[in-house]
């Protein structure tokens, strides 16, 4: 059953948001607000504040906010529904909410769960015995390959399809699935390979990667080809069962292959996951931003290894997440590392790990000779390209405090590279034109924020504006108008409720991320109004300048002509 708005906005009506906050964290009253330490950060001081009236909560250090069950989502890592329906019952309010039987794929991870059974029995009978074998050599014990159930998917042909299709799934299902394929006959994908169940980062099984465990001539990893539940981007292995230890130690190991985190977790360092070989990616990144955790980067220890450190770091970087980087010497991967020097140098090894600032130093290094002069310029530049793109004064400073000791450069010399560079970017005029740009942007969230809060803004904008000069903002401005249409009012806990279904789910949590300390006030959303509209004509006026000065009807350019004087003189 899913429950409607009405219900949703009803049980949200009835919750202290101070009291359900409050049975997690504990909180302070200072003035109208609560303030306790943010469980989203490494709060040292009180920085999160929940508003009873508000009905919302917000850190002002690491910029989480929302209502009552983006806490309670964000806080126990559970889907938007659940959280609700945890609320509810902290309020004696059964919702009666199967959220068992609610997801469109559960009969895709069940194909899974029992082809993962399949293999789990097969690697118990005589022809699993070899792969078992090599299982053991590597050192996994029964427990462990259980605890990651991992499998054999033995030499015949059809027997997994044949169960599947015994169980109701179609040819087609299965083919999708990426279970099967299909020539004359149906046929099974995993043959005669030890398989590694993969799971989403809900921990449902959705793909499996399947290894050789004999010198043959075939690639060492087969995997499960990206479907519905599978895309190997939004992936990370072993993610589900990190969560947990990754928040408790704040810190989370990013490793290559599955093998890697398998040996890492058994020996007890659990807060760890893999890339599977894979590039990082955008999608990646939000997984493990979302942890908001210390993230030690720590890739096979060969030159893809170090460019992919390098790629996943600058990915990281651009979206603030705390990187460091573990580079290994001496053994290919922390699998063989740990192998032969135990766990306790891993972990020695990790404690050290340095900042992805100082791997990029030590990377520019490289294949330079730093005692020639010709190598220390080129070398010192490419570090101050690095102060540069960082902006970072505190690092810019300690930086060029080191170069110019380490290399005898006046330290003057230095910062005057740095400081220009910095001078040329203000003056250039694209910059200028951006920051413009991105002035008018927060406008427009403010614009849409104060909608978010009160009708009498969306009536306000109705008679004023009337629409937004800009698609993706426009489609924030549909889903408030819709929301007021249709419930005949709007408060700012609700609309997000509402809004967590919509596509626009993640502008409108940007925006009330960015506006959510702003007081509303009348006059100054008269104000908001009145520059938007000046920003509306501006940006209309160069729109058509440039339809004037491109077309070559000399009828069309009089009726722009026209339409400019008259726009102009409405100014
Ligand atoms: N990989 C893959 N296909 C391959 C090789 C590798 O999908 N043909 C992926 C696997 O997920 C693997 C990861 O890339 O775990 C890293 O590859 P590699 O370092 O070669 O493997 P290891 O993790 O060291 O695996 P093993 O120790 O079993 O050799
Ligand atoms: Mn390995």
């Amino acid at each position: 059953m899913a429950l409607s708005q009405d219900e949703i906005n009803h049980i949200q009506s009835v919750t202290s948001i101070v009291d359900v906050i409050g049975s997690y964290v504990s909180l302070e009253k200072k003035g109208k607000n609560y303030f306790g330490l943010c469980p989203f950060h490494d709060d040292h001081s009180p920085s999160m504040s929940v508003s009873e009236d508000k009905k919302i909560y917000t850190c002002f250090v690491c910029g989480n906010t929302g209502n009552v069950f983006q806490f309670v989502q964000n806080y126990e890592n559970v889907s938007f529904l659940e959280a609700v329906k945890i609320v509810a019952e902290k309020n004696g309010i059964d919702v009666n909410l199967d959220l068992k039987t609610n997801t469109k794929y559960d009969k895709f991870y069940d194909a899974y769960d029992l082809a993962i059974k399949y293999y789990q029995n097969n690697i118990k009978t005589a022809d699993g015995k070899k792969a078992l074998e090599y299982l053991h050599k590597r050192g996994l014990n029964d427990d462990l390959i259980k605890e990651f159930d991992i499998g054999y998917a033995n030499k015949s042909n059809d027997t997994l399809s044949k169960l599947l299709i015994n169980k109701g799934y179609t040819e087609k299902e299965l083919i999708d699935l990426g279970l099967s394929n299909k020539s004359n006959t149906i046929y099974d994908l995993f043959r005669d390979r030890i398989v590694f169940p993969i799971h989403d980062s809900k921990g449902h099984p959705v793909a499996f990667s399947g290894r050789i465990y004999e010198k043959i001539d075939a690639a060492k990893y087969v995997n499960t080809k990206e479907t519905m539940i599978f895309k190997k981007g939004e992936i990370l292995f072993n993610y589900h069962r990190a969560i947990n230890e990754a928040k408790k130690k704040k810190k989370l190991i990013l490793v290559e292959g599955q093998m890697d985190a398998i040996r890492v977790y058994a020996e007890g360092i659990e807060n760890v996951c893999a890339t599977m070989g894979t590039a990082l990616t955008n999608e990646h990144v939000k997984l493990l931003k979302k942890l908001n955790v210390e993230i030690v980067l720590c890739f096979d220890n060969d030159e893809a290894g170090e460019k992919a450190t390098l790629a996943a770091g600058d990915l990281l970087d651009k979206e603030k997440v705390n990187i460091s980087v573990l580079r290994l010497s001496g053994e290919k991967d922390p699998d063989e590392y740990i192998l032969a020097h135990g766990v306790d140098a891993y972990q020695e090894a990790i404690n050290n790990a340095v900042s992805f600032f100082d791997f990029k130093l030590n990377y520019l290094k490289k294949n330079k000779d730093l005692n020639k002069v010709n190598d220390v310029t080129k070398y010192v530049n490419s570090v101050i390209d690095e102060l540069n793109k960082s902006g970072d004064p505190v690092l810019i400073d300690l930086t060029v405090n080191k170069l110019s000791e380490e290399y005898g450069i006046d330290k003057n010399v230095l910062l005057n590279k740095v400081i220009k560079v910095e001078e040329v970017k203000v003056i250039t005029s694209p910059k200028k034109e951006k920051e413009k740009k991105e002035k008018n942007i927060r406008l427009i969230e403010l614009l849409l924020f104060y909608m978010m809060n009160n009708n009498k803004f969306i009536n306000a904008f109705e008679k004023e504006l009337g629409s937004i000069n800009n698609d993706k903002y426009q489609r924030v401005c549909d889903e408030i108008l819709a929301y007021n249409v249709k419930f005949g009012y709007i408060n700012l806990p609700d609309f997000i409720s509402y809004s967590i279904t919509t596509d626009e789910y993640e502008i409108i949590s940007d925006i009330i991320e960015n506006n959510i300390n702003n007081e509303l006030n009348d006059d100054e959303y008269i104000g908001l109004i009145n520059k938007i509209k000046q920003i509306n004509k501006e940006e209309e006026i160069s729109k058509l300048k440039e339809q004037i000065k491109n077309t070559t009807d000399i009828n069309e350019k009089l009726r722009l002509t026209d339409k400019l004087t008259k726009i102009k003189k409405d100014v």
